[in-house]
């Protein structure tokens, strides 16, 4: 069969890199996570104490920047690689969390995470997840799917994920952050998060994982 890119969006929190990685399995693709490539260049910027008001600085920084994404036998994941360290764990904290969408919103910023995006569907048989997949990263995908959940369920996922790393983190925080960040996502002045007119939504609210792949496994059947 063909091999196609698939394209998956929706706000933070919705399960989409839950479906990513177990489509990507199954059909023996590429996952990227996109996510991981903004949150990398923001703790870049944190660790460097880049201005982001200052457009010269943010230019210069991400010259210096390097993403790669490796294969890890060991964990079976693709982890992110940041100038050649190992950050797919890092970047998960929140003082990432709380500044990644402002540097995500960024025009240098998604310029430069969107062509090395585009370099990486060259291939197709690539699963992508993130905002503005559907949208602008490839707007000609062969499936488009836009994932929603109801805003407790979110929360509680990513607070379940995050305790298990930090007991000290608080509910009420991993819900200010998940509201804060769709709100700049869905705002921003370019890319903003927007389902794409040919993507199919998908509410996972009531599904089960098992349920869902399913689900999707079926549409992407029927496109490949
Ligand atoms: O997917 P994840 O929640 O890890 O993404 C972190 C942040 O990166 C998002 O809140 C958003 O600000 C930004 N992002 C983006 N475009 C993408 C993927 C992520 O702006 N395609």
């Amino acid at each position: 069969s063909k091999k196609i890119i698939i394209a998956i969006d929706g706000m933070s929190s919705c399960g989409k890199s839950t479906i990513a990685k177990q489509l990507a399995q199954q059909l023996n693709y590429i996952y990227v996570d996109s996510g991981a490539m903004y949150r990398a260049i923001t703790l870049y910027f944190l660790r460097n104490n880049i201005d982001i008001a200052n457009t010269t600085q943010v230019k210069d920084a991400l010259q210096e920047i390097e993403l790669d994404f490796r294969f890890n036998e060991q964990s079976e994941q693709v982890e992110i690689f940041l100038n050649d360290e190992n950050v797919e764990y890092l970047i998960r904290e929140m003082i990432v969390a709380e500044k990644v969408s402002e540097v995500a919103a960024l025009a240098d910023v998604r310029a430069y995470a969107v062509s090395q995006q585009q370099k990486m569907g060259g291939k197709k048989g690539v699963i992508m997840d993130g905002r503005d997949i559907g949208t602008v990263v490839f707007p000609h995908a062969e499936l488009k799917l836009f994932m929603v959940a109801d805003n407790a369920i979110r929360v509680e996922r990513r607070f379940k994920e995050l305790y298990q790393k930090n007991p000290n983190i608080t509910i009420e925080e991993v819900a200010h952050n998940i509201e804060m960040r769709d709100y700049i996502d869905a705002n921003r002045e370019i890319s903003p998060l927007r389902k794409a007119k040919d993507a199919i939504e998908i509410d996972n609210t009531n599904l089960t994982p098992d349920e869902q792949l399913q689900k999707v496994l079926n549409l992407a059947n029927s496109v490949l």
